[in-house]
């Protein structure tokens, strides 16, 4: 197939052997159950009630047994052939004779969620029906146990409440009301929690009328299968939480100034996010209900270190995982390190390396190795306390523990001893905040920030009228798809020569026009099944026009389109598998969808931190702590480059809350984003080179993401090595030519080509720099194939 022939001629070329088509193929979406099953999290199994016995009559309550949640809204959602409930995959196993379902309250709530459909109301949106009570009699005289979904839905530019009887992260009173009536009727409750993010576990974690609980998260489209496939014992639940699961909404240290303002959001609490400030803060260790990694199996592990120590700068240790009960599963292994307090304050525990076991089976044993670069220890001196601006490791002891979660762990005899504070790489202080007063300490007492001053540029045009930029669609700067092809000229040099060597990007480049390279920093029209355009697009110079697609779902296609695509479950769900090389799976198998379709790059994986319970897009995120976030985005980037599609990390950085997205400010300390909110990005790029990066809508630190030099050009590309392209969020609110100044190279969804050319007349930006950013949209679409 001649090169970039998918862009330019949208062909219908299925990609799958003997010419099936990939997209929403059975291997894929059987590839999303055994993803979703491997990282639903069992919390709780008293009286042995899981799995459940065969042949159990099965009583389900709760309109979520049928309104289920595949994942979140916005770009996180996905047209798909399908959704299979929680209703239908017991129903499912019903045909297989393994539980029995009472089929009138099925009935009921399919009928009931129907009609508020009918009403527009969204799928996770309804409201939760009272139970009529013949019918709640009927189904008490015949079933043995009860199972209760509680499923919520949450997307793009909205956040979560976290309001005590008013639903979402609390229960709403209807749904309180119906599980008093269920656990009052049923002497064994299961209850299924298919939810995109925190949610309150109070109502079940200490009570004995509830004995068995599946976080089920949002688990694609065959998530209610998954499910079952756990309730049933067919899958061995394996997965283990990635967030801490508090007591209550406002045991999270962000939860106090969350809604303080819809201007800025203050990250006071620092890099004590998730377990770091519920392991680490006095008093803040009895307010966690599940410890960030924990999840319960069928069957039991013993874990047994045996062999730590350092070899050539890196913490190695084996540990031996043996399958002590009568079912094959697997296991999580965990290795956290506890660094001493010295001048900087630590947190207590620290995620340093982990691992999953294969299948298991009963009585077999593996051997695990968890490696920690002792480097990665170092904690981010902002201050100056030891060392401006530098990683430093700190004089002290350095002790290990492994376990299957923050709280369930054994300390290893080997420890790592720091004679002297080593300064681990020498930065310059880049980002600081300009307007965040305090931070929180290892102690609990808080410390004074001092404030600067950045000098970024303003902007020097008159601003655009922002009200007016949203959703506006690209100019056709080369051609609109299917018109009359105007070839490159023969006497031109054309992409195609730069992809065979015959001559440089720079010397393509200098042929054009400043229209023209002004023309290529913008979105580009829609073609073939996109809705989210395209980038390149100079047919003269032979550039095609590549396009993109959302996210991290899943290849999102409009559904007038008719094509129907795998939904896998959300990322926070993949996280939670802790099983990289499942995720890089679901990443190529997405890929292939991509490519299948004609599009070039996947808007995907979102990599930002569950700071807070509320941000309506964690969903799309994978957790609170930053290795995980950047393993499991480094595993998905790899599977998608794979398949030699463009993966997308976003949203670069601070996106941790909604409201206001394009205009609020996330106010952070250097330290706190470089250990914690640009980590999970730094272990990504170090580790998987994404061909693109997308910056985040929000302001950090008061200046817009997608023009801070510091941040593109200083720690993305000098100090970390990003080789890539930036693009930003989709109609932002900041300004073009700033953001081509910086190293932001493309404006999607479209670019402002005139604004740039006026900018270029006031000399307040140069054809140098146009062209740099020009030559890197060049350079990835030299990468697709
Ligand atoms: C979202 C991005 C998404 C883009 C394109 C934006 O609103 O924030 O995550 O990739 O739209 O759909």
């Amino acid at each position: 197939m001649k090169r970039w022939a998918r862009a330019l001629y949208q062909p219908c070329l299925p990609l799958g052997r003997n010419g099936q088509r990939v997209t929403g193929c059975e291997e894929h979406i059987d590839l999303s159950r055994r993803a979703a099953a491997e990282g639903m999290v069992l919390l709780k199994n008293e009286r042995g009630i899981l799995p459940l016995e065969r042949g159990t009559r099965l009583a389900l309550f709760g309109k979520g047994c049928v309104d289920y949640v595949k994942g979140g809204g916005g770009s996180g959602d996905v047209t798909t052939a399908y959704v299979r409930s929680l209703q239908d995959g017991l129903e499912m196993k019903e045909k297989e004779g393994k539980v029995q379902v009472f089929a009138p309250l099925g009935e009921f709530y399919r009928e009931n969620v129907k009609n508020q459909y009918d009403r527009c109301v969204l799928p996770g949106m309804t409201a939760e029906p009272e139970i009529p009570g013949e019918l709640l009699e009927k189904a008490r005289a015949w079933a043995d146990a009860a199972v209760i979904s509680i499923c919520r839905f949450s997307g793009e530019g909205w956040d979560r409440k976290g309001v005590l009887g008013d639903g979402d992260f609390y229960l709403t009173k209807e749904e309180q009301k119906m599980v008093e009536t269920v656990t009052a009727s049923f002497d064994k409750v299961v209850v299924v929690l298919n939810v995109g993010g925190m949610v309150d576990t109070s109502w079940f974690c200490s009570s004995e009328e509830i004995p068995g609980v599946l976080l089920a998260w949002q688990g694609g489209m065959e998530g209610g299968l998954a499910a079952a496939d756990l309730l049933c014992g067919d899958e061995n639940p394996s997965g283990k939480l990635t967030d801490t699961f508090a007591r209550t909404f406002d045991d999270y240290p962000s939860s106090a100034g969350f809604n303080e303002s819809e201007e800025y959001v203050d990250y006071t609490e620092d890099i004590y996010v998730g377990y770091r400030y519920f392991e680490t803060i006095p008093d803040a260790a009895g307010k966690v209900n599940y410890p960030f990694g924990f999840g319960l199996s069928y069957t039991e592990f013993e874990i047994e270190p045996i062999r730590a120590g350092e070899v050539s700068g890196i913490i190695r240790v084996d540990v031996r995982v043996t399958n002590m009960g009568n079912r094959a599963g697997k296991e999580v292994v965990q290795l956290y390190y506890r660094a001493p307090q010295g001048l900087l304050g630590k947190p207590l525990e620290v995620l340093g390396a982990f691992g999953k076991t294969d299948l298991l089976a009963a009585g077999q044993s593996q051997v695990l190795r968890l490696e920690l670069p002792i480097a990665d220890m170092a904690s981010y001196d902002d201050l100056g306390k030891i060392q401006a601006s530098a990683y430093v490791l700190e004089a002290g002891t350095y002790s290990f523990r492994v376990g299957n979660s923050v709280r369930n762990t054994v300390k290893l005899d080997y420890e790592y001893r720091a004679e002297e504070n080593a300064v681990i790489e020498q930065l310059t202080g880049k980002c600081a905040p300009t307007a965040l007063r305090t931070r929180l300490l290892a102690d609990g007492t808080y410390e004074e920030l001092t404030q600067y001053e950045n000098g970024y540029e303003k902007n020097q045009l008159v601003p655009q009228d922002i009200e007016t930029l949203e959703g506006v669609e690209p100019d056709v700067q080369g051609i609109a798809f299917g018109e009359k092809k105007e070839w490159a000229d023969a006497d031109r040099i054309t992409l195609e020569d730069a992809a065979e060597g015959k001559a440089g990007l720079d010397q393509l480049l200098a042929q054009l026009s400043d229209r023209e390279v002004a023309g290529l920093l913008g979105g580009q029209a829609n073609a073939g099944v996109a809705n989210t355009f395209g980038m390149g697009n100079l047919p003269a110079f032979g550039i095609p026009n590549i396009m993109t697609a959302d996210g991290p779902a899943g290849l999102r296609i409009r559904e007038e389109c008719g094509v129907y695509t795998t939904a896998w479950p959300c990322a926070t769900l993949l996280a939670c598998t802790w099983n990289p090389g499942l995720v890089f799976e679901v990443g190529a198998a997405g890929a292939a969808e991509v490519k299948e379709n004609n599009i070039g790059i996947w808007l995907t994986p979102a990599m930002n931190i569950h700071r807070s319970p509320l941000c309506g897009r964690n969903f799309e995120y994978y957790s609170e702590d930053p290795l995980v976030s950047g393993r499991m985005g480094a595993a998905m980037i790899r599977g998608i480059q794979s398949q030699h599609v463009g993966a997308s990390m976003k949203h670069f950085c601070c996106n941790n809350k909604e409201t206001n997205r394009k205009d609020s400010d996330s106010r952070v300390s250097e330290r706190a984003l470089r250990e914690i909110y640009l980590k999970g990005f730094e272990i990504a790029v170090k580790e998987a080179q994404p061909w693109t990066v997308m910056t985040s809508y929000n302001l950090m630190n008061g200046y817009p993401t997608s023009c801070n030099p510091e941040l593109l050009q200083g720690i993305l590309r000098d100090e970390w090595g990003f080789e890539g392209m930036v693009t930003t969020d989709w109609w932002n609110h900041a300004e073009h030519y700033l953001e081509v100044k910086a190293g932001g190279d493309i404006k999607m969804g479209c670019g402002y080509p005139d604004r740039i050319m006026e900018a270029k007349e006031k000399g307040l930006v140069s054809r140098e720099e146009m062209e740099r950013c020009a030559k890197r949209i060049l350079q990835m679409i030299l990468k697709l194939d």
